[in-house]
């Protein structure tokens, strides 16, 4: 997407071929800043301290980390080590996993001296990878844009909601659930969506209000407890959300407050779908209430809210009584059930064993 009227992705090779650079997502929206990652430790840091962040951006760094440590060392040892080191960054988003064993498989069978230099290219592969299973995404789910359009008055908006941040920064370009959006937009749908700010991160209030606007995309920003009301309302006519695991049976596991959404869309007769990028899908789990693993992060996300001062310093303030202890679940899980649609690079599966495997048959 462009960013200040520059075609920008959200990892790139550095120009002296030496690092990778990044947008430091956690300098949004108050400022547009890079970071450069040139070591291994350098890219487990970018994802742990969510520099970068979305299940298919996480699997390009890690991608691009292995490059980075095998650039270091490319011994049998090192990589089993790199991978590791890894994999335990953030534990819900299996795009982590499949990117680790996609580079690992490749680079496995070569010569230490060209695994380096394979696994960069790989790593390059599965970002533009990325890009496309996104366009495919954007084509699955103009369909179901576009009936709803037709429906309406002329003029009328689509409503969509939106939890947590799907968009082009949680992916290397154009994003899963924003990829329709994008697209409807640009072909002259009128679309309004309405962004859920998704604490404790904000990534809604901070990243996908961020893109929308400038992309020129009319959005809104809600607190997460308003989603219900305004389906009680008629002003929302479909939820599209991410995933960062989703089940062979079509649990969709996403963001803390996903469920919540789904629930109140069932209650309301609201459509509610999730865009799933085929990385994303978990085809070893069954039930993704008892096998996905939900990370748990620090409490002060909780705690403490950070924000810009009026004088424009980023400052972080504390919202609890000190003392007070905070949980923090990161993610939940959806039953398919409550799914109305899985929006994947090949169509619109339906969210069970058999939908996905119509689409997907010889994973
Ligand atoms: O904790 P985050 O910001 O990595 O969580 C991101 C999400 O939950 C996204 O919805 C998901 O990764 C899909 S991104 C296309």
């Amino acid at each position: 997407m462009n960013v200040s009227g520059r075609p920008t992705r959200t990892i790139w090779p550095s120009a002296d071929g030496t690092a990778v650079e990044i947008i430091d997502q956690t300098r949004l929206p108050h400022a547009f800043a890079t970071a450069r990652l040139a070591t291994l430790d350098d890219a487990a840091h970018a994802i742990r301290a969510m520099l970068v962040r979305g299940a298919p951006l996480i699997g390009a760094t890690a991608a691009w980390g292995l490059w980075l440590a095998l650039r270091a060392d490319a011994s049998d040892a090192a990589l089993d080590r790199a991978c590791a080191t890894l994999l335990a960054t953030r534990p819900t988003a299996v795009n982590l996993r499949w990117a680790l064993d996609r580079v690992r498989a490749h680079v496995s069978p070569l010569a230490s001296a060209a695994r380096a230099a394979a696994a960069r290219r790989l790593a390059g592969a599965i970002c533009d990878e990325d890009v496309a299973l996104n366009r495919g995404i954007a084509a699955a789910g103009l369909p179901l844009l576009r009936a709803i359009a037709a429906k309406k008055q002329p003029g009328e908006r689509v409503n969509v909601l939106t939890h947590c941040n799907a968009g082009w920064l949680a992916t290397v370009d154009l994003g899963t659930a924003t990829a329709p959006i994008y697209t409807a937009h640009d072909a002259g749908i009128p679309i309004h969506v309405w962004v859920d700010e998704t604490r404790p991160r904000n990534q809604g209030a901070s990243l996908t209000a961020w893109e929308l606007l400038n992309h020129g995309v009319p959005h809104t920003v809600i607190v997460d407890n308003a989603g219900g009301h305004l389906m009680q309302r008629g002003l929302v006519d479909l939820v599209i959300v991410g995933t960062d695991r989703t089940t062979a049976t079509g649990d969709v596991c996403n963001k803390i407050g996903t469920y919540l959404k789904a629930l109140a869309a069932r209650d309301n007769g609201v459509l509610f779908y999730a865009a799933v990028p085929s990385p994303s899908i978990d085809w070893t789990l069954r039930d993704g209430l008892r096998e996905i693993p939900i990370e748990e992060r620090a409490a002060r996300e909780v705690t403490h809210l950070t924000g810009r001062l009026p004088d424009g310093t980023v400052a972080a303030v504390a919202l609890t009584p000190e003392g007070s202890p905070a949980a923090n679940p990161a993610f939940d899980v959806t039953p398919a059930r409550l799914v109305t649609g899985l929006i994947t690079e090949r169509g619109v599966a339906e969210a069970s064993a058999a939908g996905l495997r119509r689409l997907f048959p010889l994973v």
